[in-house]
């Protein structure tokens, strides 16, 4: 086959009139495309061989259907929800990650395999050689390539396979649904329908129960080893971590362990500079104890926590995407994609000289979700 550009090009009507066949052989020669090899991996159709690589193939991706499976199943019913290490549930709990990865690292593999074994199983050996040139006119050029690929498309004699073409279906139908499912996922569920949490996301751990107190706490990072805030523990322009304690939860350690892990449970305590002044939000003008300021750890944008504080010039910044909320002003943002003030925890000292919270937020606490209005 030459290499030469044609000197006349078909009418319409001569192109409408040829081939599949002669389309391509005209395509190639026009954009100087010249086979020096062609192959066939199997001359000889039917053999047993044959089928044994086509069974081969569609075996990869049979399990990259069956991985697809495994993950949906994993991802819409295996308990995720956190358990205490002396729970019987802990070990499933801690199991979910590497479910989820292992069985969509299954899928994702047996549909690389199986495409991967196909090419080199059933596309014939090709060797072709271009020359560089300008380019046909653009309606001989729309006829020859689709000629081309359609004859792509036989000679990969995947038309024939109706063996791999279901159960590449099949494989890249589920693994395309489970990719689905984690976007989709957490729109399908339901975070009202469980009527003990249906107010979850309004309130926090600092919710008072049955009236008793609840103290802060700092992490030492031994969830049995309480140990509680006073005043003089922070020096002035000096902030902690705190959390939620009750007194009832001292010797559960179910409950310690989620008090520390709540994601909405972290506050930010802040002692500011004696005389700072400090622009109050309006209803909240009672909310600190003197010097003391104690802000969700959360933040409004995406929920990171905001644990960068500089005392100078009292901004709390968040490291994801650098918002900063200003503590002199109600911890409202001064800069970065966070829009809303960080929400303020009520506190103040009980008798005995310890911080304590004198209720929730009155605000949910981080990000916006669909029922807050602002
Ligand atoms: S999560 Fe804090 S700035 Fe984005």
């Amino acid at each position: 086959m030459s290499g030469d550009t044609p000197t006349e090009l078909p009418t319409e009507d001569e192109l409408g009139k040829m081939s599949r066949d002669e389309l391509v052989k005209l395509g190639l020669k026009m954009d100087g495309v010249e086979l020096v090899h062609y192959e066939d991996k199997w001359p000889v159709k039917g053999t047993r061989a044959e089928k044994r690589a086509e069974r081969l193939v569609a075996l990869w991706f049979l399990i990259a259907a069956l991985g697809g499976v495994a993950f949906l199943a994993a991802f819409l019913f295996w308990p995720w929800r956190y358990e205490a290490p002396s729970s019987d549930k802990h070990v499933l709990y801690s199991l979910y990650n590497p479910v989820i990865g292992i069985t969509l690292g299954i899928a994702i593999l047996g549909l690389g395999v199986g495409a991967l074994l196909y090419t080199k199983k059933f596309i014939p050996d090709e060797l072709a050689v271009q020359q560089r040139h300008d380019g046909p006119s653009p309606q001989v050029d729309q006829a020859t390539v689709l000629a081309e690929l359609a004859d792509a498309g036989e000679r990969s004699t995947l038309g024939r396979r109706s063996l791999i073409k279901k159960t590449a279906g099949l494989g890249a139908g589920i693994f395309g649904l489970g990719v689905l499912a984690v976007p989709l996922g957490g729109l399908i569920k339901n975070p009202w329908q469980d009527s003990d949490s249906s107010k979850s996301l309004w309130h926090t751990a600092w919710k008072p129960v049955n009236g008793e107190k609840v103290y802060l706490r700092r992490h030492t990072g031994k969830f049995h080893e309480v140990e509680l805030v006073r005043p003089e523990d922070l020096e002035a322009g000096g902030f902690e971590t705190v959390f939620p304690f009750r007194e009832s939860e001292r010797d559960n350690e179910e409950a310690l362990v989620h008090a520390i892990k709540s994601s909405d449970g972290p506050v930010m305590l802040i002692r500011l500079r004696p005389g700072q002044p400090v622009v109050k939000r309006a209803g909240q003008e009672d909310f600190n104890y003197g010097d003391f300021y104690a802000y969700s750890k959360i933040c409004t944008h995406l929920g990171c926590p905001t644990s960068l504080y500089e005392q100078q010039t009292g901004l709390l910044l968040c490291p994801c995407h650098q918002s900063q909320f200003d503590v002199f002003h109600y911890a409202k943002p001064r800069f970065g994609p966070a829009t809303r003030a960080l929400p303020q925890l009520p506190i103040t000292v009980d008798e005995d000289g310890y911080l304590i919270a004198r209720g929730d937020f009155i605000e949910a606490v981080g990000p916006a979700f669909w029922e807050r209005k602002s």
